[in-house]
């Protein structure tokens, strides 16, 4: 099997006889056995840690999670997940984005409540924060200001808790909630099936209801 990994601005071919029935991540130690120059980044080795982030043949994956027996072609290409800065190889950066997050976040203020239901914020609460969404995200790269599927995700998870008083949905707007365009890419490409559009079509609807964003004012809003 011909693999073929970018490595800065080119790709380095790796030509080994191996069988499908291992995951990339494992695909990569073998790469890593004969060229110890090549950098991935992985810990958990079993989809929790979400540090393992790759492109495969185009296709955003966890390494860890992912079985060469997907691919039927007899070569594959490994590339680093789009819209992040490349520190080496295959390991991007993850900081900036962790830093959108920091800018939206939401404490929790622990309050009086009747009712706590797990199930409203159980898919925010799934989120590994590989960043897969962020990096399919057409937003991200071309409005700095927007804070991204990943961080509206984990903000929807302490918004949406009934266990917290800090109802500061006004913190949304700060990351322009506004500007997603709702193409879905997110929801599809979420290892996890968090579905952050819908997290965020649902905040959406609580900053219009409050008064803080304008309803759209015609049908096509509903996405596409
Ligand atoms: S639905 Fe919104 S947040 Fe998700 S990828 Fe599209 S623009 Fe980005
Ligand atoms: S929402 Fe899904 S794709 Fe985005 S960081 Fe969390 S687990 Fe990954
Ligand atoms: S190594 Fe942790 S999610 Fe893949």
């Amino acid at each position: 099997m011909i693999i073929n990994i970018k490595r800065g601005d080119s790709f380095c071919s790796y030509d080994l006889d191996i069988q499908r029935n291992i995951t990339v991540l494992e695909l990569l130690h073998k790469i890593k056995e004969i060229d110890p120059t090549l950098s991935y980044r992985h810990m958990c080795r079993a989809g929790i840690c979400g540090t393992c982030a790759v492109k495969v043949n185009g296709k955003n994956v966890l390494a860890c999670k992912t079985r060469l027996d997907k691919f039927e072609d007899e070569s594959i290409v490994l590339e680093p997940v789009d819209n992040a800065v490349v520190i080496k190889d295959l390991v991007v950066e993850h900081g900036y984005w962790f830093d959108k997050y920091k800018d939206i976040r939401v404490d929790f203020i622990p309050g009086k409540y009747d009712n706590f239901n797990f199930k409203s914020i159980e898919n925010a609460k799934n989120c590994i924060a590989c960043f897969i969404c962020n990096s399919v995200c057409p937003v991200m790269p071309i409005d700095k200001d927007f804070g991204g599927p990943f961080a509206f995700a984990r903000v929807y998870g302490f918004l949406e808790d009934d266990r917290n008083q800090n109802k500061d949905y006004a913190k949304l707007m700060k990351g322009v909630l506004n500007h997603c365009t709702h193409c879905k890419n997110c929801n599809y490409a979420c290892p996890l099936a968090v579905m952050p559009e819908v997290l965020i079509k649902k905040m959406e609807d609580k900053l219009i209801s409050a008064g803080l964003l304008q309803a759209p004012q015609n049908d096509l809003f509903f996405g596409f």
